[in-house]
Parts: structure tokens; C-alpha cells; sequence
């Protein structure tokens, strides 16, 4: 653990819009006062019907329920566009860079509002209503988010799946929610690589039945099938369509999009936020968390598959009017300049990224931050996983030259935005700490038991209450929202991480706690990639765990028994590998896979994952009691057998 504090510096304390006292006061309200504390803060947004009801929530078994803001009507796109027309018209809304170094679009409010009212309008026109599902498997140009907000002008719900997730992993997600309409791409670019999008999509379709269209968007040109009576080019179909296309009113607690993530058991589950609180919650942390200033530019470096591509891509800056930058490419392609070289040309003041790719970056030394100005930089962010003290550091130091507060922001794809965060007017920072709840959040740590812990501590995180950007369900399986999030410490949502309080009361987050993995800030259940490596004719069982990396965080570790006869083999090695690469997508190939004989299991046939992750870990001096495993042999083999780390 780092020592170093940061201390607000002074010009920052006085020209922010929250400073410490204007922290602590609101804070306090936000709790005492929910009511009239987001009755407040929902003024940010436009209401087509204002609401009267606010905060009606619980997380009890016997009423339980989460609305806010329920008898408003809103609509999401108006927010993000018509409303910045009169004044920001000719503001840019989205400056795109392409993958490859070239020339950035730079696109409009007016512009952006034209374009997306006329997608809503291809959208109705192929039989998409209020309420229908339209999947999109899109890379990150522009038209993604054209497509987010033409679902939400006529309360469509979208479902985005990452560009990086196989054939396979689409159709499951497709299924899932039955859409009628999937948006997509010819192909995506990735350090001047293409990804077959609409080819992967074709062999999904192949198992979707419920699917009806399919639009394409022409990214690079290269050769795809177009199936006749379903699939059209979308700029084609953008020339005859309308650019007028009135916002639907949607009530507060209509759902607003579902997004599919892993969680320690089962399929990945869609995520289901709405409308009113999701929006109040995107834009308030947007405004408070980067002190946005009208004429910023904001980038926010992660995709639109992820959450916070969502809410700090996407929703949150468009939403406060801001400039947000889209970036399609890698942090290192065509060299590890690239993100440096992006800040000073388009003069970027704010700038969030994920701790993996600071880390990949900072590898390759500092030359290539040094050799770029980046004064322009005012503020840099966080997200994803826990960022060591050293990335921190050097994010601080190297990217920020020293002057730029790190604002690390802990909250989950379920919690809609930040949760905990510093406030850079307000907070002192500590390197590796995530700092202090935002507004309305109540943070607790319980033992596993679920007692409470006071003071300085460490234990499971839980949140007390309800906060509006929360989501609302898990699409399909209300029985599963309620059995994950609220059962495991009744009365409480629990987030499956832990953390530790120190004597100043700021939070450090210390990881999941169980059985998700945090790869590069994106979240793998061990259970899908079990599930993916059993599916293998020559797999007889597996036992997926999370082991330190470098720079991912975590890396994916597997052993695996194979059939009886089965030799195993480095050949076999590269095939598994191979295999759930196509299986789930490139973030879930396994980082080590170990052929093992045996798992440990318990009498009872359970497997005994905490020695496997020690095992893991290379901590085998603390394996902990090992005397109820059925047979203490396998351990020692296990251990033997443990194959070179990458
Ligand atoms: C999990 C949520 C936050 C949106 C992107 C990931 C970990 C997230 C931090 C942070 C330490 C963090 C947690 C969390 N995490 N941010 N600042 N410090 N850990 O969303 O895929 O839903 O993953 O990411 O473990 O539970 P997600």
C-alpha cells in the first residue's frame, strides 16, 4: 500500500464545482434528504411530464422494489441532443478518430440529431416499437452511437454486445433478449486488422430465430453476404429516410438498454437499467466526477461494449452537451504514442482509461509520453480494476506531468455509473484508493457472516440503499436479480467485491471475491470459460481461476482433466486455447492452462477452488487445511506439474 496522500491542490479547491465542504454538506443531504437531494439533481435533465414521486425503493425481501422519478417521462435522446439544438447546435458532439491515423470526423449536435432521428426512423420502418429488442454488435465508429440513441427516440431497448465476443456469445446474447433487429457492421478495425462483424453475425443469425433485419453499416468495404428480405446497407437506407422523428415519451422506469455481463454462475446475465435514474445518475457523476466545463473536450478510452463506453462515452458527456471524443483503435498501434499523440490533437483536458492499458503503455518507457506536449490535459480518470500505486504514479507523473488529480472511480456494469470516487475539488487522493461514496451511496463492510464492520476494517463491500443509476433487473429472471444481489447479506446489495476502510474512511478496493475474474478491466465468469473448455470432445472436466498478471490485472488460469487415454500435449494446449477463444471471444483465452489428473475436491465432490487459485498464485507455502480433501495427492501433483508463467 502506497503512503503517499495528494492533497487537493488550491486552485482546484477554489475554482471547482464541489470542494471539500460542498462534498460533506451534500453528501449529508443525499442521505437525509433523497428525496428533495435528487428531486434536485433531476432538474439537470429535461422532462417531457414532470415527476412527483421520487425515491421508492427497498431491498427487503417483503417490499421489495427499486423505482425513482417513477410517474416522469423523459426521453433519453431528446436529453442527449434536441435540447443542446438552440445553443450548441454547431458544437461538436462526437470527434471520432479512426484506427488507423487519419482523418477524425467530427460530427454535430445538429448533425448527430439529424442522423439518429433518421436511423429511428429505418429502425420503425423495419417493424422495430417501443419496447422491442434491437441488438448491436458494432465497432467504435460513430453509428454505434447513433444506433444507442435512435433505440432510445423510440423506446427500443438496445442491447450491445462487445465486438470482441465470438459468433457464439452473440447468439446466446440475441436469444436471450429476442431481438427483432440487429445492427451491424461489414467488418471493425483493430490495429489495421479487420474483424469480420458481419460474418460472425451471419453465423449467429443461423441460430436466432426471433431476428427479422439486419442493418449494416459500411466500415471498410470488404466483401460480405447480403441476405435478401433481411439484410440492408444502412447507408442506403439512410437516404430515403426522414430526419424527422418526434421522441417518444418514455415513463422514468421504462427499460432503457440491457447489457450482458458475467457473473460466478450460469450464463452472463442481461443487466437492465432505466430510463429516469439512469440518466440523472450518468449525468450528475459525468458532471461532478471530471468538473466538466462547457467547450471541454472529454475522452473517455473504452468501448461501447463495456458499461463505460455506455455512461461515459455516450450517455453522460451527450447528455451534459459535451464533446466526447470516440476512439476506434489501440493504445499501441501504429506505436505506444497513439494515446498521447490523440490528446494533443484534439487538445483533450479530460481523459479516463482503464489501469491495463497504462500499464501495457508504460512498459515501453516513458519517450513515448515525453516526446508529446499533452498540456492541455487537466484531469485523468480510472476504471475497471484496481490501479496499483506504480501505474499510478506514473499516470500521475509522466502522463499528467505531475499537475493532473487522478480521479479513480470504482462501480460496476449493475451500478450504472461511479460509485466511489475522489471529487478533484474536493478529495484528497491516495494512490490505489478509490476514495470516498458519491452522493446517495452507502457503503458498508460486512465479514462473511454479515456482521457489521466499523472503523478502519476490511471486508465484503455492500451498499445499503438504493441509488437511482441502478439496475432495476436481470432481463427475464427477476428471481435472479433478487437471488445474486440480495440474498447473500439480506436487505443489502452485495457487489461481489471486497474492500478495505482505512482510519480516514476512504475505500481501497481489493477485488472480486467470487468467482469472476477481472481480466484488463473486463469481467470473465470462471464458469463460462468452464463451461466453453467442457464443451471440447477431449475435456473431461475444468476448474477455471484468477492468477495476478502483470498488465491485465488478472490473467485467466485453467486446468484442465482430459478424458481418460487422452494424451495431453503442447499441441493440445494451443487447441484448448484456441477453442474458447472461438468459443466466448480473444479476452477469455486462457492465460495458463495446466493439465491436472486430478482436482482437489472435497469428499463431498466439491471442487476446492481456494487452493487452486493459491496454486495459482504461486503462494503454495499457504495452502491452508487440506485435510478434508478426498484425496491430499492430487494437491502435491498439481504443484509438481505447475507449468512456466507467461
Ligand atoms: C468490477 C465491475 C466500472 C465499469 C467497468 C467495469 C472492478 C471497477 C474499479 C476500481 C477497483 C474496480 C470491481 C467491480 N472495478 N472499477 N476503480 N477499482 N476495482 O465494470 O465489468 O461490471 O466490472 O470491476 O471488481 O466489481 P464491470
Amino acid at each position: 500500500m502506497s503512503q503517499a496522500i495528494h492533497r487537493v491542490p488550491a486552485e482546484w479547491a477554489t475554482s471547482a464545482k464541489i470542494d471539500a465542504a460542498g462534498y460533506a454538506e451534500r453528501y449529508e443531504r443525499s442521505i437525509s434528504d433523497p428525496d428533495g437531494f435528487w428531486a434536485e439533481e433531476a432538474k439537470r435533465l429535461d422532462w417531457i411530464e414532470p415527476f412527483a414521486r421520487v425515491k421508492e425503493t427497498s431491498f427487503a425481501e417483503a417490499d421489495f422494489g427499486i423505482k425513482w422519478f417513477a410517474d416522469g417521462k423523459l426521453n433519453v435522446s431528446a436529453n442527449c441532443l434536441d435540447r443542446h439544438l438552440a445553443e450548441r447546435g454547431d458544437t461538436v458532439a462526437i470527434l471520432w478518430e479512426p484506427d488507423t491515423p487519419g482523418e477524425a470526423r467530427r460530427i454535430t449536435y445538429r448533425d448527430l440529431h439529424a442522423e439518429v432521428c433518421r436511423l429511428a426512423n429505418i429502425l420503425k420502418d423495419n417493424g422495430v416499437s417501443r419496447g422491442d429488442r434491437v441488438t448491436l454488435y458494432m465497432p467504435m465508429i460513430p453509428e454505434a452511437a447513433m444506433a444507442m440513441l435512435a433505440c432510445t427516440r423510440i423506446g427500443a431497448i438496445h442491447s450491445i454486445v462487445f465486438g470482441g465476443f465470438s459468433a457464439d456469445a452473440l447468439a446466446g446474447r440475441i436469444q436471450d433478449c429476442d431481438s427483432t433487429l440487429v445492427i451491424t457492421a461489414d467488418e471493425g478495425l483493430r490495429s489495421g486488422k479487420a474483424i469480420p462483424l458481419k460474418g460472425n453475425l451471419d453465423e449467429a443469425l443461423k441460430r436466432c430465430p426471433s431476428v427479422q433485419k439486419v442493418v449494416v453499416v459500411r466500415r471498410t468495404g470488404g466483401a460480405v453476404t447480403m441476405q435478401e428480405g433481411r439484410d440492408l446497407w444502412y447507408h442506403e437506407a439512410l437516404e430515403t429516410a426522414s430526419a424527422d422523428c418526434a421522441p417518444e415519451a418514455m415513463g422514468a422506469e421504462d427499460p432503457l438498454f440491457i447489457l450482458y455481463t458475467s457473473g460466478s454462475t450460469g450464463q452472463p446475465k442481461g443487466v437492465l437499467h432505466t430510463t429516469g435514474g439512469y440518466l440523472v445518475w450518468a449525468s450528475m457523476t459525468h458532471d461532478y466526477v471530471f468538473d466538466y466545463r462547457p467547450g471541454d473536450i472529454y475522452w473517455c478510452a473504452a468501448d461501447v461494449g463495456w458499461v463505460t463506453g455506455h455512461t461515459y462515452v455516450v450517455y453522460g458527456p451527450l447528455a451534459n452537451g459535451a464533446t466526447t471524443v470516440m476512439f476506434e483503435g489501440v493504445p499501441n498501434w501504429p506505436d505506444p504514442s497513439r494515446f498521447w499523440e490523440l490528446v494533443d490533437k484534439f487538445g483533450v483536458n479530460i481523459f479516463y482509461a482503464a489501469p491495463t492499458a497504462l500499464r501495457a503503455l508504460m512498459r515501453e518507457g516513458d519517450d513515448y509520453v515525453t516526446r508529446t506536449d499533452r498540456s492541455s490535459l487537466r484531469l485523468l480518470g480510472s476504471v475497471g480494476e484496481p490501479i496499483n500505486p506504480e501505474a499510478w504514479d506514473w499516470y500521475h507523473r509522466v502522463v499528467g506531468d505531475g499537475r493532473c488529480p487522478i480521479v479513480d472511480t470504482w462501480w460496476q456494469t449493475e451500478t450504472g455509473g461511479a460509485m466511489i470516487s475522489p471529487l478533484p475539488g474536493a478529495t484528497d487522493l491516495k494512490p490505489g484508493s478509490a476514495t470516498k461514496p458519491l452522493f446517495g451511496v452507502q457503503p458498508q463492510l460486512v465479514d462473511t457472516e454479515g456482521k457489521v464492520l466499523d472503523g478502519a476494517t476490511e471486508g465484503c463491500l455492500v451498499i445499503t440503499d438504493s441509488w437511482p443509476g441502478q439496475m432495476r433487473t436481470v432481463w427475464g429472471d427477476h428471481d435472479r436479480f433478487f437471488q445474486t444481489y440480495f440474498t447473500t447479506f439480506p436487505g443489502k446489495y452485495f457487489t461481489g467485491d471486497g474492500a478495505r476502510r482505512d482510519a480516514d474512511g476512504d475505500y481501497w478496493i481489493t477485488g472480486r471475491i467470487d468467482d469472476v475474474i477481472n481480466v484488463s478491466g473486463h469481467r470473465m465468469g470462471t464458469a463460462e470459460v468452464e463451461s466453453a473448455l467442457v464443451a471440447h470432445a477431449k475435456v473431461a472436466e475444468a476448474a477455471v481461476v484468477g492468477m495476478p498478471h502483470p498488465v491485465k490485472g488478472q490473467g485467466i488460469y485453467a486446468y484442465v482433466t482430459l478424458n481418460a487415454n487422452v494424451p495431453d500435449s503442447e499441441e493440445l494446449r494451443k487447441e484448448l486455447s484456441q477453442w474458447v477463444r472461438r468459443e466466448i471471444g480473444p479476452i477469455a483465452t486462457p492465460d495458463v492452462i495446466q493439465f491436472a489428473p486430478g482436482l482437489p475436491k472435497t469428499r463431498s465432490g466439491k471442487i476446492m477452488r481456494r487452493i487452486l487459485r493459491k496454486i495459482a498464485e504461486g503462494d503454495i507455502g499457504s495452502l491452508g487445511d487440506t485435510s478434508t480433501l478426498a484425496d491430499p495427492a492430487v494437491v502435491d501433483n498439481l504443484i509438481e506439474n505447475r507449468p512456466m508463467m507467461p
